[in-house]
């Protein structure tokens, strides 16, 4: 049984390890007989042709990440309706007919992530950030029931229109927001933007942490990340890096291609342990 998880680059990519250590969880299971996990690395221009190469070499399923997310969505014949309402794959699934489903769990591994440190129902939910990474986690967010959802991005205009894509089908309260005009506190703080990565600070006040606020950064490193260290120094004791969501989000796709849950825990704890 042949995984594989695509992008460019993909070199640095944790999957294998992560689905081989999940796929050790169910010894002698039938869903997991011969299971093997691989990196795929597609040029740029060559997404569909190297999935297309990989089925006819056997593949069942793939994992699919930057920058090929939405040429996978739209790659797949059938698509989940998450899928379909994010507008980007990370999961292909075969299907008996040949054809691939593309599916979503980037979001569903950040909720699973969350609700292992506090319940989402009714909290008060900002999320920080208006691109893919955003766009991928509010409808799995919106599931859970939170009391409202303020979206606030340097580029307001951004923010805007994803919050009226996704206010049709809600009655939970949805607003944009630029990052000057946040009042209030929240009590979920969720940073979807890429300004860690250049190791930015986002422009906001210690004051839209709530007593008692989980600060959650969909980044991780080695090193404490530009928004945990903020969240730290606004005195929030409850804070999170997106190790455990990439890990949740492959538990998603491991269940989608066998039908088992895997355990997650000890997968977070030997990368957290690899991270050092
Ligand atoms: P991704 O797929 O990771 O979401 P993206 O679609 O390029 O990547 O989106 C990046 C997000 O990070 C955007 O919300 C971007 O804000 P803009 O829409 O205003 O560009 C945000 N971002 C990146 N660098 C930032 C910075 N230094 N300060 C604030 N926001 C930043």
């Amino acid at each position: 049984m042949n995984y594989v998880v695509i992008g460019n680059p993909i070199a640095h990519s944790k999957s294998p390890q992560i689905h081989a250590l999940f796929a050790a969880q169910f010894p002698d299971h039938p869903a997991v007989e011969g299971f093997v996990y691989d990196r795929l690395l597609a040029p740029l221009d060559g997404f569909a042709n190297a999935v297309h190469e990989f089925a006819a070499a056997g593949g069942r399923g793939a994992n699919v990440t930057v920058p090929f997310k939405e040429e996978a969505y739209r790659f797949a014949a059938e698509l989940s309706p998450l899928a379909q309402a994010v507008g980007a794959v990370n999961t292909l699934i075969r299907l008996p007919s040949g054809d691939w489903l593309g599916d979503n769990t980037d979001g569903a591994g950040l909720v699973a992530d969350i609700l292992r440190h506090i319940p989402i129902k009714d909290k008060r939910i900002l999320l920080l950030g208006a691109g893919g990474a955003a766009r991928g986690v509010i409808l799995p967010l919106l599931g859970q029931q939170p009391a409202s959802l303020t979206l606030a991005n340097r580029t307001f205009a951004k923010a805007e229109q994803l919050i009226l894509h996704f206010q049709a089908n809600t009655s939970i309260f949805l607003r944009a927001c630029e990052y000057g005009a946040l009042e209030g506190n929240y009590d979920l703080v969720i940073n979807a933007t890429s300004a860690s990565l250049s190791g930015e600070r986002l422009p906001i006040s210690n004051a839209v942490f709530a007593p008692n606020a989980l600060a959650y950064d969909m980044m991780y490193g080695k090193a404490e990340t530009p928004f945990l260290a903020q969240a730290r120094e606004a005195g929030v004791a409850l804070r999170v890096d997106g190790l455990g969501m990439l890990v949740g989000q492959a538990a998603e796709a491991f269940e989608l291609w066998t039908g088992l849950r895997p355990d997650v825990a000890p997968v977070l704890e030997w990368m957290r342990e690899q991270l050092q």
